[in-house]
């Protein structure tokens, strides 16, 4: 059986019968190659360096099997030249190690662009913790299991610095804080910024009306939104919507608690539907704009042919199945795509200053959110939006050329340290140590 094919939970038991508590894949710049931490572990750096659409030159991968709860956790680290990697830590289901470590690659990726769009001074990373490893019976074992990340990223001596993703709350966020000092997102009594999907909202708010005010089809007020997933962010993005006078929301979601949030929004037309997972019919509702809200990769071949509305604008991060294939048939079909890495920044900017302290209606928070600040969401969705259309690019490649050329200016003051550390942990042999 090939590494690559094999479930999380199985991958943990080959690793323990190995001895193998902790492992590395660290991208060798000299070498041009992947350094894998043991022989065993060969074949994924084998299948990484083969591949050409989610890995690149990500600088480290560091997987452990939690001590304690026996959970398959890990950091992925795109790129620090302007920074720490930051994003958050996400705990998912996967069916096989492949689709394990291609999530995490995609995601830190998307986290180097997204943070340098944004302007923050921080490189990209993303954590991934499998579902269905280790034993997670009860809330203490859950706590235990967030803590013993805590624990991961304090070895990892703070090239990564978590946050919250999905299936990650702000609880959990509290139990990481207790282990390491390289988190954000930790609740407000801790002094923290706390949960970030309202900001995001907003952002994703303001990704809309720029691209109304692009095609000159006014404001949101009277408008048709349809939106998939009805969650941490759909839910705050649906009073959002409504204050600004959207006529009527058409949400989906497959968690029949949500059919709570019909009746919620006074002067709102708003229809829940309780869907089945992998329903993705909400993307083809008539509509003046759709939000993708709920999980990655759901533009693609088979669902982008149906859709109605002339504007995609939501926070789920990876929207496009296929980057390099799906955003053109978008473009092909005269639909406007506002990349999600451009429009859902506002989850890491409200947390990126926790370490400056506090302050309610924070200035520089507010800036990417207004119109006056010329690399707010408004105005650079504006700019790609403008840019696209004067050059035939399509607009995911417009922001991925911006993004690329800005995550590899250095940090002004610590240059690309986060690489240093890596090399400090290959060295120290990270992968051995307990
Ligand atoms: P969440 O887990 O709170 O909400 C997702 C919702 O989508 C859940 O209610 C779930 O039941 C539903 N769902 C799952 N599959 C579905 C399907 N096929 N059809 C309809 N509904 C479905 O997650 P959250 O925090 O709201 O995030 C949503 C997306 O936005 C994720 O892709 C996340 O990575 C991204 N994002 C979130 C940020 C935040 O601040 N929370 C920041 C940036 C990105």
């Amino acid at each position: 059986m090939e590494l690559r094919t094999l479930s999380p939970a199985d991958l943990c038991e080959l690793l323990a019968r190995h001895g193998i508590r902790r492992f590395f894949l660290v991208w060798d710049e000299e070498a041009g190659r992947i350094q894998a931490s043991h022989p065993l572990l060969e074949p994924l750096a084998g299948l990484l360096e083969e591949d050409q659409r989610d890995f690149d030159r990500h600088e480290g991968v560091f997987v452990q099997i939690a001590q304690r709860t026996g959970v398959l956790q890990s950091a992925f680290v795109h790129r620090t030249c302007r920074g720490q990697g930051a994003g958050g830590t996400r705990y998912w289901r996967y069916d096989t190690v492949e689709d394990f470590l291609r999530d995490g690659l995609r995601l830190a990726r998307g986290m180097t662009h997204k943070n340098a769009l944004a302007g923050l001074w921080w490189g990209g990373g993303k954590g991934v913790m499998a579902r269905g490893t280790g034993q997670v019976t009860d809330l203490e074992v859950r706590r235990l299991m967030y803590e013993e990340y805590g624990e991961l990223i304090t070895s990892l001596q703070g090239c990564y610095v978590t946050a919250e993703d999905v299936g990650t709350s702000v609880e959990d966020m509290a139990a990481i804080f207790r282990r390491t000092r390289f988190t954000t997102c930790i609740p407000p009594e801790l002094g923290g910024s706390g949960n970030p999907s309202g900001p995001t909202a907003l952002g994703v708010v303001r990704g809309m009306e720029a691209a109304l005010r692009h095609l000159g089809r006014g404001t949101l007020a009277g408008k048709t939104v349809a939106v998939q997933g009805l969650g941490h962010v759909g839910e705050p993005l649906v009073g959002f919507l409504a204050e600004r006078g959207v006529r009527r929301v058409v949400g989906s979601d497959i968690d029949p608690g949500r059919r709570e949030l019909a009746g919620r929004f006074p002067g709102l037309d708003l229809e829940v539907r309780i869907v089945e997972r992998g329903d993705n019919s909400v993307l083809a509702e008539p509509a003046d704009i759709v939000a993708p809200c709920a999980t990655g990769g759901i533009l693609n071949s088979r669902t982008i042919p149906g859709i109605q509305a002339p504007i995609v604008c939501g926070a789920a991060n990876n929207q496009l199945e296929d980057p390099e294939r799906d955003d053109a048939i978008l473009q092909e079909r005269g639909i406007l795509y506002l990349p999600d890495f451009l429009v859902n920044r506002m989850g890491i900017v409200n947390c990126a200053d926790e370490q400056y302290g506090y302050l309610e209606d924070d200035p520089r928070i507010e800036s990417h959110l207004g119109d006056t600040w010329d690399n707010s969401v408004f105005n650079l969705s504006l700019k790609v939006l403008e840019e696209a259309e004067r050059s035939g690019r399509t607009t995911a490649r417009v922001a991925l050329d911006l993004a690329e050329e800005r995550s590899r200016e250095l940090h002004p003051i610590w240059g690309h340290r986060g690489a240093a550390i890596i090399r400090s942990l290959v060295q120290t042999g990270w992968a051995g140590a307990d």
